[in-house]
């Protein structure tokens, strides 16, 4: 077996791996056997320096959380409730979060580093002084990286230490230089943890922003001792953990029933033929992902389109205007309805029955007559008229202007004004430049945004939606 000693590997590669295992959480060591593993395994992770730094966890190291994924390094205090810290290891790693073991000296009295690193998959750490990790300040690392440092049991001692800054072995000197929020479980006799000096340590450590979960009242280990002092539950600290590391995102829409039309419509003119428009459906369908997200309850109706349906929300899909009219129509009543489809204007009023011909005398003749306007009816209904009605308008010159006409005989309350001719690249493409039109009585207001990305603009209407929802706390549905 080759040995590979790091010292001798170039700047570049030395840097771009110090980074990529700071980054990661390990040891240098422990991140060349990653690298050499994933290589080994035929996983992209290239070994050149250029390689090194394009990889995802180097260009976008703030993403994990944004995925979902989250790192906790677990402080297994030494006292009788630290066999439960093993049951807590799986109960974070089943909630996708990787888990790092700190074992106390005391600790190993009760669990060996050996059972803890074979549950969290990683190596388990115990000496301050450990020359294979502290060469690169492995505590200083243990205590920056991650998301959050969780302590269980707390021993009285170990709370002690911390709520007077004692730093003289690796789990405190990590609590110490600690960058990332802490959870305390504590576990404790009930005469320890009514001791007056606890509960000066407990007060102190409040105050300093730790977080605790327990302890729960029980029957102790010792024999026919029972009180406040039992450590919480795996469960309950893993919860407690994952409310930390993924709090409650708010949702301001929560129990407001949403419509939005997306995308173009098809007007038959045959069997096979059909007047369509070059609308993607993607403004409509992030607006309906965003106001999903902030927790209305939304129905998406959808012309044509090529996109797949945004989770959890509604998706009704339609050809025609008419269609897409009769199925918003069954659909009120609505707190909101945002008309972010492009309708075609027109039908062909005779639908051939058989595919149309060429006849000897030329192009068969197609009349046209007028589809019904979703926006406008829905917006001067007298009954069940939504309390917020949002139209869009898409123009290729004199937008704001067109826009003001647009917002009056509509009858809508806001008007979403893009500029669509071809040069901008807005219709089928991901970036729209738009003006939010907002009628307050006589007057309107125009807000003017830079060009953001379809997700984004349909993210900041939404964040405006949910504004006058809180502001003008719109009437429920009729
Ligand atoms: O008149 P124009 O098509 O420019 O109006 C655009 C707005 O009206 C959009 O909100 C669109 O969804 C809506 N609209 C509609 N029904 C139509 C035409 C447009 O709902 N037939």
């Amino acid at each position: 077996m080759a040995s590979l000693t790091i010292r001798k590997l170039d700047d570049a590669i030395r840097d771009a791996l110090r980074l990529r295992a700071a980054r990661s959480g390990r040891s240098v060591e422990d991140e060349v056997r990653v690298i050499l593993r994933e290589a080994a395994e035929g996983s992209p992770s290239a070994v050149s320096a250029t390689a090194l730094r394009t990889l995802p966890g180097l260009a976008a190291p703030s993403s994990r959380r944004d995925v979902g994924l989250a790192r906790v390094t677990l402080i297994i205090g030494g006292g009788i409730a630290a066999y439960k810290a093993l049951d807590l290891i799986r109960r974070l790693k089943e909630r996708q979060i990787d888990v790092r073991c700190v074992l106390t000296k005391a600790a190993q009295h009760f669990v060996t580093p050996l059972a803890a690193s074979a549950l969290s998959h990683e190596r388990c750490y115990t000496d301050l002084f450990d020359p294979g990790s502290e060469f690169d300040a492995g505590h200083i690392r243990l205590a920056r990286n991650g998301d959050l440092i969780v302590v269980a049991p707390a021993t009285a001692d170990l709370m002690a230490k911390m709520a007077h800054g004692t730093a003289d072995d690796l789990a405190s000197a990590i609590l110490l230089a600690a960058g990332v929020p802490i959870l305390l479980a504590p576990a404790m006799n009930p005469l320890m943890w009514n001791n007056a000096a606890t509960k000066r340590n407990v007060a102190t450590l409040q105050r300093d922003g730790i977080v605790m979960i327990g302890p729960n009242a029980g029957e102790m280990a010792e024999a026919g001792e029972a009180g406040m002092g039992r450590m919480a539950e795996p469960l309950e600290i893993a919860q407690a953990a994952e409310r930390l590391l993924r709090p409650p995102r708010p949702e301001p829409l929560a129990g407001k029933r949403m419509l939005i039309t997306a995308g173009p419509t098809h007007e038959p003119i045959d069997p096979v033929r059909y007047i369509a428009n070059r609308s993607s459906g993607k403004q409509g369908f992030a607006i309906a992902a965003a106001a999903h997200a902030a927790g209305a309850d939304v129905t998406l109706i959808s012309g044509p389109v090529e996109l797949g349906d945004p989770a959890g929300v509604r998706t009704i899909h339609v050809e025609s205007a008419r269609d897409m009219l009769r199925h918003v129509e069954a659909t009120l009543p609505v707190d909101i309805a945002i008309f972010a489809a492009a309708v075609a204007d027109w039908r062909v009023a005779h639908e051939g029955e058989q595919k149309l011909k060429k006849t000897a005398t030329g192009m068969p003749p197609l009349q046209l007559v007028e589809n019904p306007d979703i926006l406008a009816t829905i917006s001067h209904r007298k009954e069940g008229r939504p309390p917020l009605v949002i139209g869009f308008a898409a123009e290729t010159e004199h937008l704001i202007d067109n826009a003001r006409t647009k917002l009056a005989r509509k009858g809508c309350d806001w008007i979403v004004a893009n500029d669509v001719s071809p040069s901008t690249g807005v219709m089928g493409g991901d970036r729209n430049t738009v003006h939010l039109l907002i009628r307050h009585g006589g007057n309107i207001d125009v807000d003017s945004w830079p060009v953001m990305t379809k997700e984004e603009v349909a993210t900041e209407l939404i964040a405006h939606v949910a504004k006058a929802v809180v502001t003008e706390a719109l009437g429920q549905p009729s």
